[in-house]
């Protein structure tokens, strides 16, 4: 029995006892020279898993999307997003302030892109028009749904933006669930895109940080930016180590996962009150909405929290709930037996 079950993302992941381990005795060197052992050893392993040229550190996720914009796009263009990802909703108005870059919001189904509105969206220069620099997509895609878009759908995107000449890049935060669910290895989805960013600390399960991957001229210039925003870091080695480590069994641990939460979802589903509002769930995340009132959605969060567990409020009365490798099977059965109960009980009670 444990104190705490955090569902509320998987950021909440905590580094195993073999990479705490892995950092004993090691000699930190300087990233920013390039010197640093470890980090060099990390970048050419995901340069080869993602198909890539060249790869850089960086110390959020945010900051590589806001470095990846930097780079591709001139102040005054335009960037076509998903009106659900991460940059467009939970950057602080970063494209703007940044780049001065304005977007046009597109959408998708279930992590597909409507590759029609992508295709609409795409304007060259011309007196009155702001020229599209770039697509951002994001794969899983998001805000609490965690969908998968298909190779066949980033296929479709790659030729339409080809034939327009923009950039393509790949909010892929959680890539790996991604590639976990369509079975495929991850340079078949960055093959479809010019460049990307993941996470190292979602669930991967590194310490912290982001990487971004792309062509050499592409992460030439990323580095420059990331200089100029103070995401040059030194002794990085100590992110880099563990994040070796998070490589290694990174599938399996993404199915488990999706399994976990699996089975979290179909504990939810049993229960009228309940309605699931990603289904079906396709990576690691639960998202799920109560036919209850505001403050019976209240006490349902503070009864489990009693209990040691987290979800992430999305909604008066919607919660999210992620999956990741610091939750075992046992815990994930426990979270998911006591949901049921209080919601049970909640709704009974009619509070
Ligand atoms: C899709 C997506 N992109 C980017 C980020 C930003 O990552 P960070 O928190 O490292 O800035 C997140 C964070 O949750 C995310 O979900």
């Amino acid at each position: 029995m444990r104190d705490v079950y955090d569902l509320r993302s998987d950021t909440a992941i905590q580094p195993t006892a073999a990479m705490v381990e892995s950092l004993r005795g090691q000699y930190f060197a300087d990233d920013l020279l390039s010197e640093d052992a470890s980090t060099q050893q990390l970048l050419d392993h995901v340069c080869e898993a993602f198909g890539k040229e060249a790869a850089l550190f960086t110390p959020t996720g945010t900051m590589s999307n806001q470095i990846a914009a930097a780079v591709v796009s001139r102040p005054g263009s335009e960037v076509v997003l998903g009106s659900d990802s991460h940059i467009y909703n939970l950057e602080s108005g970063g494209l703007a302030a940044n780049s001065g870059v304005q977007v046009r919001a597109v959408g998708a189904d279930a992590g597909e892109y409507r590759v029609h509105e992508i295709e609409a969206a795409l304007r060259t220069s011309a007196l009155q028009v702001a020229p599209t620099s770039a697509v951002f997509l994001e794969s899983t895609y998001n805000l609490n749904a965690g969908h998968v878009s298909s190779l066949s759908n980033l296929q479709e995107i790659r030729e339409v933006v080809d034939r327009h000449g923009a950039f393509l890049y790949m909010d892929g935060a959680r890539v790996f669930n991604a590639a976990e669910k369509l079975g495929v290895e991850l340079s078949e989805i960055a093959q479809h895109v010019d460049a990307l960013q993941f996470c190292l600390n979602k669930g991967l399960g590194g310490p912290l940080g982001s990487i971004l991957v792309g062509t050499s001229e592409f992460v030439r210039e990323a580095a420059m930016i990331r200089q100029r925003l103070g995401g040059g870091m030194r002794h990085t080695g100590f992110i880099a180590g563990p994040s070796l480590l998070a490589f290694e069994d990174w599938r399996e641990r993404m199915a488990e996962d999706r399994a976990h939460a699996a089975v979290l979802a179909s504990a939810l589903r049993s229960v009228e009150s309940v309605t699931l509002m990603n289904d079906p769930i396709e990576t690691n995340i639960v998202s799920f909405s109560l036919a209850a009132s505001r403050s019976e959605a209240k006490h349902f969060e503070q009864q489990i929290s009693q209990r040691g567990i987290h979800v992430k409020p999305i909604g008066p009365a919607a919660f999210r709930a992620v999956t990741h490798s610091s939750l075992s099977a046992d815990d994930v059965a426990f979270c998911a037996e006591t949901m049921v109960k209080v919601l049970t009980a909640v709704a009974d009670s009619g509070r």
